[in-house]
């Protein structure tokens, strides 16, 4: 109801009357009012004039489920949607309510994770209000060995989100880091739990600094925030909103083929690593080649210093721009 309220708001121009309200949504004055401090009391401003009605003067970067719903128009990719104010991670809320039933497309989002989880058993420093701390939960019905595929889709589709909300050049370092001006603004942790055959429910994990000033000594070198890149503050729920539409797209595209194929040209033009020397360190030891670009099933196509190509998959190796971080 308190969405409904807010999309109306937003989508009338001048003021909109109690009596409008009671009517088209079937709720008493009481309850119109009652919904409007609610949404006062999230940030909201909101003009109430005597024989008027309500107007809404500004929208706070606030991320709930009203304001994130009142946004959006997907079909599934966020079809619930569970905002936490301090969590231990969005990965373990998502993880415990696929095993209670949550939908397909469920997102899960928290100010602040106080044991927030990168990859390889790094924690993730996720401070309270200054970064995009979000997992998305999904039920696709796949062999286990398509996960990590499917990390590719969400690097993509948050690189595209982040471009067209604040105009920054997003690449990708793959397979799944997001990088602007060489530096890290986005990771993501996949999890999934399977079967030999089938998955049961894979979430992805996507930790986004946001409006984060400075960084700790030991990671100033590679990380950096949208606000440092963009010099000015940058409002998170239109890169929520934004991440939710291409990533409905951008997935849908993928189970059609099962692979990245189709994914795949608007991959590898953000590539931050194509056509560069990469250092390449795998079970063997460690080598240099050029990054041609990805395959369709999001290996890393290398060509060595002798002309052989190589394909990488992650998980495997890590690769790293043969200078530093990209
Ligand atoms: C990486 O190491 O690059 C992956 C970082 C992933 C962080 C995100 S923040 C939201 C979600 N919850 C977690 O605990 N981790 C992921």
């Amino acid at each position: 109801m308190k969405t409904r309220i807010l999309q109306t708001l937003k989508e009338t121009d001048g003021y909109v009357s109690g009596q409008e309200l009671c009517d088209s949504l079937g709720i008493s004055r009481t309850a119109v009012w009652k919904y409007m401090n609610k949404l006062k009391e999230e940030g909201y401003q909101i003009e109430a004039v005597p024989n008027k009605g309500y107007h809404l003067l500004t929208v706070p970067d606030v991320m709930t489920e009203s304001e994130i719903k009142s946004r959006i128009h997907t079909k599934w990719a966020g079809s619930e949607i569970h905002c936490y104010e301090v969590i231990d991670s969005t990965n373990n809320a998502a993880k415990n309510a696929a095993e209670q039933g949550s939908a397909h497309g469920s997102l899960f989002i928290a100010e602040q994770q106080n044991a927030g989880k990168g990859r390889r058993g790094r924690s993730w420093v996720s401070p309270a209000g200054t970064g995009i701390w979000m997992t998305i939960l999904l039920k696709p019905e796949l062999e286990p060995s398509y996960a990590s595929m499917l990390t590719l889709v969400a690097a993509l589709s948050m690189s595209r989100a982040i471009q067209e909300v604040t105009g920054l050049v997003a690449k990708i370092k793959w397979p799944n880091d997001i990088v602007v001006n060489g530096k890290k603004v986005c990771g993501i942790l996949t999890e999934m739990s399977a079967e030999m055959e089938c998955i049961h429910y894979v979430v992805i994990g996507l930790g986004t600094n946001v409006n984060i000033e400075e960084f700790p000594e030991e990671i100033r070198e590679t990380a950096t925030s949208l606000m440092r890149e963009a010099g000015k503050h940058i409002d998170r729920v239109p890169v929520i909103c934004a991440f939710l539409s291409c990533f409905e797209k951008d997935y849908e595209t993928f189970i059609e083929r099962k692979n990245l194929s189709g994914l795949l040209e608007n991959y590898n033009e953000r590539l931050v690593n194509r056509g560069r020397e990469v250092r390449i360190l795998d079970l063997n030891g460690e080598y240099i080649g050029t990054a041609e670009g990805i395959d369709e099933r999001g290996a890393l196509i290398v060509v060595k210093e002798k002309g052989e190509t190589v394909t990488i998959t992650s998980g495997e190796v890590s690769v790293r721009g043969i200078y530093g971080y990209v």
